[in-house]
């Protein structure tokens, strides 16, 4: 079931929306100079401007950094099975992107497909919920039922099961996250831990069977122990065989999970390959904003202290191999001084 992005643009305030949004002075003032751009877009300088090289930042008919795109001309496949990260500053466009996966948004330009069906088809959109699981940022704060069971379960009616069945799937897919439904199916989700509640949230997209996992920040704020927690889980659930895109801001764990990363920089694709390539490149992540992996970040300081470990490295591995190469070139180099040391004296 793969979930294609063909050349997808997003603006959150098209035309139709401000029309909407008309009220008082200030929209009809925006208005206006909309209309008067969107003359402007017949002169010959407003053409594509890709052509020419000089993108803007905002489509032809904005008017306010409102009016940027949050993604322009995203184009790449999840593939079954595949382990795609998505990492970004903070406004690139990854939770846009997200919502994209499963149609709660419909690209401005392009198209999203999943499996080949257009999601722009509210049908095909309305099919790719049952396959598409998407666990937003703070999933927890979407905690509503009284018990943790009927939070979980909820789902799975929705899907037209019946409450038994309802009922099954609900307590597998809290086994699956290591929550014990004898334990906590009757608890208030309230009364859990923040990690349990993150990990009931995840339950509750479980249970529809997903064939894919979109996690927008799925560790975002939860304490040290309880992120190693749910990032086993999530390589677990990966395992299994779900294709799993997550977006995080912290490219150790991407480094680390994923098979295939992206980055985004204002709502563009900037770089995308295995983490070992994208992550290699300290520098050009540094220039927009982002941290590099640990390793990268170490091995850039070393080398700035006159270490000669390579400014490429992107895993702990890597770093510990090199070092350890070093320590050893190290005690070779001193063993030889000591030796000569030794021929030394005993000459005098
Ligand atoms: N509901 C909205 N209405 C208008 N603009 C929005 C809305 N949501 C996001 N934006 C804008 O779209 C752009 C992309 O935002 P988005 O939330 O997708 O980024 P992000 O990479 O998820 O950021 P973060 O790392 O902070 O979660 C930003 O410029 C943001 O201000
Ligand atoms: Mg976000």
């Amino acid at each position: 079931m793969p979930v294609v992005f063909d050349r997808v643009s997003f603006a959150y305030h098209t035309p139709a929306d401000q029309r909407k949004a008309k009220k008082g002075l200030v929209a009809r003032i925006r208005e206006r100079r909309t209309e008067v751009a969107g003359a402007d877009s017949d002169a010959p300088q407003s053409e594509d401007p890709r052509a020419t090289g000089q993108e803007r930042t905002r489509p032809a008919w904005g008017v306010s950094a409102h009016d940027e795109w949050a993604l322009r001309d995203v184009s790449f496949t999840l593939a079954d099975g595949e382990f795609l990260g998505l990492a970004g500053h903070t406004g690139s466009g990854k939770s846009t992107l997200i919502q994209h996966m499963n149609g709660l948004l419909s690209p401005t330009e392009g198209r999203v497909t999943v499996d080949g069906r257009d999601l722009a088809d509210k049908a095909a959109a309305r099919d790719c919920r049952g396959f598409v699981g998407v666990v937003f940022q703070y999933p927890e704060r979407q905690l509503f039922a009284e018990t943790v069971l009927d939070d979980v379960a909820f789902g799975p009616k929705n899907l037209g099961l019946s409450d038994a069945e309802a009922r099954e799937r609900a307590e597998e897919a809290l086994r699956s996250v290591d929550l014990r439904p004898e334990d906590i199916g009757g608890k208030s989700p309230f009364a859990l831990s923040g990690g349990m509640q993150r990990r009931a949230a995840l339950a509750g997209v479980i249970a529809m069977h997903p064939r894919v996992l979109v996690l927008d920040e799925p560790a975002a704020g939860l304490d040290p122990q309880a992120r190693e927690e749910l990032l086993r889980l999530i390589a677990r659930l990966h395992a299994s065989g779900m294709s799993v895109l997550m977006a995080s801001h912290n490219m150790d764990d991407l480094a680390r999970l994923c098979d295939r990363v992206m980055v985004l920089n204002r709502g563009r694709i900037l770089m995308e390959g295995p983490p070992a390539v994208v992550f290699s490149q300290g520098d050009r992540l540094r220039a927009i904003g982002l941290d590099a992996p640990f390793a990268q970040n170490m091995a850039v300081r070393l080398r700035s202290r006159g270490l000669s470990v390579s400014d490429r490295l992107h895993s702990i591995q890597s770093l510990a191999d090199e070092l350890a190469d070093l320590h050893r070139q190290a005690q070779r180099h001193e063993s030889a001084r000591s030796g000569e040391g030794a021929g030394d004296t005993a000459h005098a």
